[in-house]
């Protein structure tokens, strides 16, 4: 599939990005809810001398999971070792990165949803007793020894929390959710990014892009990078709203950040199938593509903005739908 700007999965080219992420709890902008709770289970442990207790982090792609992970791990001024769900396929890789780690270590699991259940099972005892069983030998002389771990820190990360066991879930001591950003605070965030950069962004550009921004800071960062690409060309030693204006035109998101996918289901529903009711695989048969990319990658926004609704003849469209393609005014 052709990339996408407004993708909250992270892209190649984001790799640039990783200085923008706060490194303190402190610069961490929103989420005030999680900030808190958080905040105190740091400062708690600290005056404790005691590691903390294993936190799990839901919530949609490029909304701050993988940059809590490191906050968590600098504020308790320990190590992290990270790594992700499908990438551990056995018991013993986990076991090899468990025996490894140092009291206070902290270990994040991206997508801790998509761990296979026999190396989820290692996971139990290591979170509950700090302890791995790992079997020595095959066959009929095979048998079972006990390693102690040191106390560490398992941050779990997971866009779908849904497809967590309850065993692993009850294991967490802290369960943080992240929801979408406040325009306000992706403003921060905007402004904050273009102070990292040495980039001059005027007001009402950091808004434009930031109602733009689907509510995520990843898009967030990556439009003003594409917009600053802009600027530079065009010689422009300051991004105006013009020129944003300009550059979000040229990349085709419109002023409620749809890229011409997005628009394309609405009209689709629109003129195809009146409106709807129509069935995902009806509506993904006109426009040529997968059922799955259309109920996984572009619906999820589409819901949430409200341009369309599920029901269970299918997907209608809403007022607001007919209102963006020029039907309503
Ligand atoms: N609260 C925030 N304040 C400032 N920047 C943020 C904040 N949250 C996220 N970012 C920025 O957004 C980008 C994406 O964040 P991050 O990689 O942590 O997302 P994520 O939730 O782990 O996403 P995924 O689920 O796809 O892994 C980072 O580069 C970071 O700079
Ligand atoms: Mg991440």
């Amino acid at each position: 599939m052709e990339e996408r700007i407004v993708s909250p999965e992270p892209l190649e080219g984001d790799n640039s990005m990783i200085n923008l992420r706060p490194r303190r709890l402190g610069e961490f902008i929103g989420q005030e809810a999680v900030v808190r709770k958080l905040s105190i289970a740091i400062e708690s442990a600290k005056i404790r001398r005691d590691t903390l207790d294993h936190v799990l982090l839901v919530g949609p792609p490029g909304l701050g999971k993988t940059t809590l992970a490191h906050i968590i791990a600098n504020e308790m001024g320990s190590n992290i070792y990270v790594s992700s769900g499908p990438v551990i396929e056995k018991q013993g890789d986990l076991a090899a990165i468990l025996t490894s780690l140092e009291r206070g270590d902290v270990l994040f699991i991206d997508e801790i949803h998509r761990l296979n259940k026999s190396v989820e099972e290692i996971l139990y005892t290591a979170m509950e007793d700090y302890a791995v069983d790992v079997m020595i030998g095959k066959g009929p002389s095979a048998r079972s020894i006990r390693l102690s771990l040191n106390k560490f820190t398992l941050v779990g990360a997971t866009t779908k929390s849904g497809l967590l066991s309850s065993p692993l879930r009850n294991r967490f001591g802290m369960t943080l959710e992240l929801d979408y950003y406040s325009v306000e605070d992706i403003e921060k965030i905007v402004e904050r990014s273009s102070r990292l950069l040495n980039l001059k962004v005027e007001k009402d550009a950091i808004r434009e892009i930031a109602k733009r921004s689907r509510g995520t800071p990843r898009i967030a960062n990556r439009l003003l990078k594409r917009i600053r690409d802009f600027a530079v060309v065009e010689g422009k030693k300051v991004v105006d709203l013009e020129i944003t204006k300009k550059a979000l035109e040229i990349l085709e998101i419109d002023e409620y950040g749809l890229d011409p996918m997005d628009r394309k289901i609405i009209k689709t529903l629109l003129e195809n199938f009146k409106g709807g009711p129509a069935g995902i695989e009806a509506i993904a048969a006109s426009i040529g593509v997968e059922p799955n990319t259309i109920s996984e990658v572009y619906e999820p926004f589409l819901l949430r903005e409200g341009f369309i609704v599920r029901t269970p003849r299918g997907r209608v469209a809403t007022q607001k739908a007919y209102r963006l393609m020029g039907y309503l005014s």
